[in-house]
């Protein structure tokens, strides 16, 4: 097995064996001094990640280019459909010409299914899936996973042998297809898949978990569900996939948490996961703010870890990683980041 990720697009969690995901986890593990501005490091300098969101992000995008300025790195953006030649009838084939004329490497998010890989083919740089569409969001499901084992770890607790629902759109959440591919590469994992019937996961992703050996069990109710799970993993109606506001509305706020249904339902060290955005409108609130002060809510840990994840990809990617420490020194300013 090749494990060099050098020089390779980062499209679906279907291009890694459970020996990537090893070597991933470990260069994460060594950006942790760095992350916590411990030590700043130049290893990148002079390099420019092309960071190319069509389609609306927060931490995704603003995660990409710190973890490339942590390396050293400079970044240049371009965000939304709107601000770009894309929203002039430029093909996405000129547009990866173009973009990877100026940069080392690209993150991108694009709205349609396929559009990442589409416009990689054209790349003369690696290009890094950020979100496309309803399919993949392989660098959110590697941070995911990270948070799981971390997670878990603390608990003396391994992946294999996982127990996890995810709960919500998982039809169109792309966040649950990316981590439902990452957890075949694991032993012995139950997962509780609660969703509106309309929002399954695809059956081809389920399949592949129960080929994996995983038991998989469809519900459709929140409280039996999350009763003996080491992780409840929530997500967002994905407003932005259905053919009308009023078909999302339909499914908005079926599967809230709050601190209540968690005392009473869940075992004591529940971890609540969510990718994030959580919808916090009152008519969604699928993770209630009353949770905010619950130790077992690890959203907030999730979001950090995506920046050792990401640094460990452009790392790897880039082909720095024994460079890293060379290029490094202890940081000069105040530092104070209370932990959650
Ligand atoms: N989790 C995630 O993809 O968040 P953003 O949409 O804010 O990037």
């Amino acid at each position: 097995m090749n494990l060099d990720l050098t020089g390779t697009h980062i499209l679906s969690i279907s291009q890694f064996e459970r020996e990537h995901i090893d070597l991933i986890f470990n260069v994460a593990d060594r950006m942790e001094p760095y992350a916590q501005r411990k030590r700043v490091t130049r290893v990148l300098e002079g390099a420019i990640l092309g960071n190319m969101f069509f389609e609306p992000s927060t931490r995704t995008r603003v995660s990409f280019g710190c973890a490339f300025n942590l390396l050293g790195g400079e970044v240049r953006e371009t965000t939304g459909v709107q601000n770009s030649a894309l929203a002039k009838g430029e093909s996405l084939y000129d547009t990866a010409r173009v973009l990877s004329g100026y940069s080392d490497i690209i993150a991108m998010r694009h709205p349609v299914a396929g559009s990442v890989a589409e416009f990689a083919s054209a790349s003369r740089v690696p290009v890094i899936n950020g979100g496309d569409g309803a399919n993949e969001h392989p660098s959110q499901a590697l941070l995911d996973l990270y948070t799981i084992k971390k997670e878990l770890a603390a608990k003396h607790r391994a992946v294999d042998g996982l127990r996890i629902a995810m709960i919500g759109d998982l039809k169109y959440g792309r966040t649950v297809h990316s981590l439902s591919r990452l957890l075949t590469l694991f032993s012995d994992v139950k997962v509780i898949l609660i969703s509106p019937k309309e929002l399954q996961l695809p059956e081809e992703l389920v399949e592949d978990m129960r080929l994996a050996g995983h038991d998989v069990i469809i519900s459709d109710q929140l409280e039996d569900g999350i009763g003996h799970v080491d992780i409840a993993y929530s997500t967002r109606i994905q407003e932005e996939r259905f053919a009308s506001q009023e078909e999302a509305d339909l499914y908005r706020g079926k599967f809230r948490l709050n601190q209540a249904i968690y005392t009473k339902y869940c075992e004591p060290n529940t971890v609540i996961m969510h990718p994030l955005p959580r919808d916090s409108r009152s008519t969604a609130n699928e993770l209630d703010n009353d949770l905010n002060l619950n130790p077992n809510l690890a959203i907030f840990r999730q979001a950090d870890n995506g920046i050792v994840v990401r640094m460990a990809l452009f790392a790897l990617i880039l082909d720095v990683v024994d460079h890293i420490d060379l290029y490094s020194r202890p940081v000069g300013w105040y530092v104070n980041r209370r932990s959650n």
